[in-house]
């Protein structure tokens, strides 16, 4: 299995934080953001990742992480010229899959554990075919992708519905095979002008091959303020927690 993080977009709702760095090297906690799905990859036993980026920030994104020999890992690089969408980005690791599975993190998705059990899941239950997902519950769905459920299955995917039908929202992780990449070549943009990553697993779910696991631990998508300084929290309680350090 091969690995894609994604770290394009333009980040303004962290503006002015963002308006000339990358949302991705923020710190959370005491790491930089990207540095959370980067071991998450190793955690998966993931060896090739490549990580998309806009153009602008290309060149802060490979000084900080190189070729990744300091994580065990080897990393490939390419540019989103336009922030066009999620399933628009992912679009650009057609040759670099070259028929293997993807594990795809997006790069402002924050999990306080490993996610090991999701990839173990997706090659023993689904024998390595078809597209899995990480659900959570949240207070504030219409902000996510939110999964309707059946007892076994779920159903549907809506992209940041205003009465959602449930409250687990769908997070930034995800597991496709191959197909993955007609499957784009075949959506249309949403409203919002981008090619949304819910449209591909909406198709998925169409094939019938759409499966989740339930996200072990706490999770932020550190895309707003709140969610940015809840995650920085979190981080640095379990560093301190871990080092011994005490808190006043
Ligand atoms: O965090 C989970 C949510 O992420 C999901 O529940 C939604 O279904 C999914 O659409 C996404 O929603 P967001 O509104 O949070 O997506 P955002 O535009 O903030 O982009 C998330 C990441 O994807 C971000 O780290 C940058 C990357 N990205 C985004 C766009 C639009 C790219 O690399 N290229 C892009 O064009």
């Amino acid at each position: 299995m091969k690995g894609v993080i994604l770290a394009g977009g333009k980040g303004t709702r962290l503006y002015p934080l963002t308006k000339s760095l990358n949302k991705h090297l923020l710190p959370v906690g005491p790491e930089p953001m990207i540095y959370n799905p980067i071991r998450n990859m190793q955690a998966c036993g993931i060896k090739d990742v490549l990580i998309i980026t806009s153009t602008e920030h290309m060149g802060d994104m490979v000084n900080l992480l190189g070729s990744g020999s300091e994580f065990g890992l080897r990393f490939a690089y390419k540019v989103q010229d336009e922030a066009k969408g999620i399933a628009d980005a992912l679009r650009l690791a057609r040759e670099f899959a070259s028929n293997e599975n993807m594990l795809v993190i997006l790069g402002d998705n924050i999990f306080e554990k490993p996610i090991d059990y999701f990839v173990k899941n997706y090659n023993s239950i689904q024998k390595g075919k078809g597209a899995r997902v990480l659900l959570v519950k949240v207070s504030n769905p219409q902000r996510f992708g939110v999964a309707a459920l059946d007892e076994r299955k779920v159903i549907e995917i809506q992209e940041k519905p205003e009465n959602p039908k449930s409250n687990y929202a769908v997070v930034g992780a995800y597991i496709y095979d191959t197909r993955v990449f007609d499957i784009i070549d075949h959506i249309k943009p949403s409203a919002r002008g981008e090619y949304e990553i819910t449209s591909v697993n909406n198709k998925y779910i169409e094939l019938g091959e759409l499966e989740y696991d339930f996200v072990k631990g706490r999770w932020m998508d550190t895309g707003t303020f709140e969610s940015y300084y809840l995650a920085n929290k979190i981080m640095y309680e379990n560093y301190f927690n871990k080092m011994g350090i005490e808190q006043s």
